[in-house]
């Protein structure tokens, strides 16, 4: 809050600060003292933005790619994305529904401005990404957080958004605004959890049969924990239907998070609203990093980003088993995406576990004390909603197979 008498709008109050982004900083004031960090708390790819990626957005610097471009991005581009459904996904999808995003999050602020009216609600898991229920309450709607489990592979299902859809009777104003969408990722952040193929038809005819949209953020796509030689572990909503909203990014396994470049795909009835609120809200995207995003889909960068993704698998590979030996439960392996949420009862005695009150009573002071005393930096189960968030963290493996080694073996002294 500010000190003197000015004054922030309601909806501040109830945006939650980014907790990993606290550690982030946190991590990094201990390391200006001197100390040394493994660092598994942000969800950002360490291994810097593809060479060629890089050049050619220097190039097109050079070339004066320095002005405005279409609100619905580079048509190049969105060309390139369209190709890239139908050699990845086997998908037809017309560069028309294609919009380009600054990040994911510019996708999900479109989709929030274009389906949320005041006090509508967004069905959303919980533990989630934590940014989701704040684009909602941005634009005055709200996300709803329904709580999953490993028992519902930490998603929402047809049966939840069937018990939790919302359509008020029009009389009694208290029973809450209507159910207007069901927002997933798959794979998800924290969790990893992947949406099989009929699950996803499934969610999507359950969204339907309420008159709703179903919005399917698929950032995590292309890092499947199957890696180089298995089959692609996460469907595409694509594949099954063209009614479906799919939020994307140049984030993570494209490698360009600073670039803040992203994509949607609408259905064709929502373009001419998205395109009206993209003008309005952004102009257009970075030019230069549109232009330098072409690159992504060579087959040279193509080479260099599967070779990381394959990188991701080997180091999540090697941390499951040495988090379970060390004491974490972890009852959803991670299917994709960089992440495993591990489930810390067995170590705080808050939860029966063995060491009493040494390590926090929860997982906020469990992290704080990790990365205080003993230089690990993790986050807390607490930034991805309220469901057991207690008792879970989160680890990154954003960082390279030494620097989780030196994690690991930290943690055999600690819990010794
Ligand atoms: C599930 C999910 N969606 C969206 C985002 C936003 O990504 P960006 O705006 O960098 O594309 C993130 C970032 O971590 C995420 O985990």
């Amino acid at each position: 809050m500010p000190t003197n008498n000015k004054r922030f709008a309601a909806r501040v109050d109830d945006i939650q600060p980014f907790r990993v982004v606290e550690v982030l900083t946190r991590a990094k004031e201990l390391e200006s003292l001197g100390r040394d960090i493994v660092h598994m708390e942000a969800g950002e790819p360490d291994f810097g933005t593809a060479l060629p990626v890089i050049e050619a957005g220097i190039e097109a610097l050079k070339n004066g790619a320095t002005y405005y471009s279409d609100a619905k991005g580079l048509r190049e581009l969105r060309e390139s994305i369209s190709l890239y459904y139908k050699s990845d996904y086997g998908v037809e999808i017309s560069a028309e529904r294609i919009m380009i995003t600054p990040g994911a999050s510019g996708a999900l602020l479109l989709l929030a401005g274009l389906l949320v009216d005041r006090d509508d609600c967004v069905l959303m898991a919980d533990p989630g990404y934590p940014c989701n229920r704040n684009f909602m309450r941005l634009v005055e709607g709200k996300g709803v957080l329904i709580p999953v489990t490993a028992a519902n592979n930490f998603q929402l299902t047809a049966a939840l958004v069937a018990e939790h859809w919302h359509k008020p009777d029009g009389v009694s104003s208290s029973a809450g605004g209507r159910t207007v969408a069901a927002l997933v990722a798959s794979p998800a952040n924290p969790t990893g959890a992947v949406i099989s193929k009929a699950e996803l038809v499934s969610l999507f005819n359950a969204v339907e049969q309420q008159g709703g949209y179903l919005l399917v953020d698929e950032i995590y796509h292309g890092l499947d924990a199957k890696g180089k030689n298995g089959e692609k572990t996460a469907p595409s909503i694509l594949e099954i239907t063209d009614q479906a909203f799919v939020i994307n990014s140049f984030s993570k396994y494209f490698g360009m998070t600073g670039w803040r470049l992203g994509w949607l795909v609408a259905p064709d009835w929502a373009l001419p609203g998205l395109e009206k609120l993209a003008q309005n809200l952004f102009i257009s995207m970075s030019t230069m990093a549109q232009h330098a995003a072409l690159k992504c889909f060579t087959p040279q960068t193509r080479d260099i980003l599967d070779q990381r993704r394959d990188e991701f698998k080997i180091r999540r590979d090697f941390l499951l088993p040495a988090l379970r030996e060390l004491g974490f439960i972890i009852p959803q392996e991670p299917a994709g995406g960089l992440y495993i949420y591990a489930d810390i009862s067995q170590l705080l005695g808050a939860f029966g576990g063995s060491f009493g009150d040494k390590f926090g009573r929860n997982s906020q002071e469990f992290c704080l004390i990790m990365l205080e005393q003993h230089g690990l930096a993790i986050t807390p189960g607490a930034d991805f909603g309220h469901h057991l968030s207690d008792r879970y963290v989160r680890f990154a493996f954003t960082t390279g197979m030494d620097r989780l080694a030196l994690a690991v073996r930290r943690m055999k002294e600690i819990f010794r």
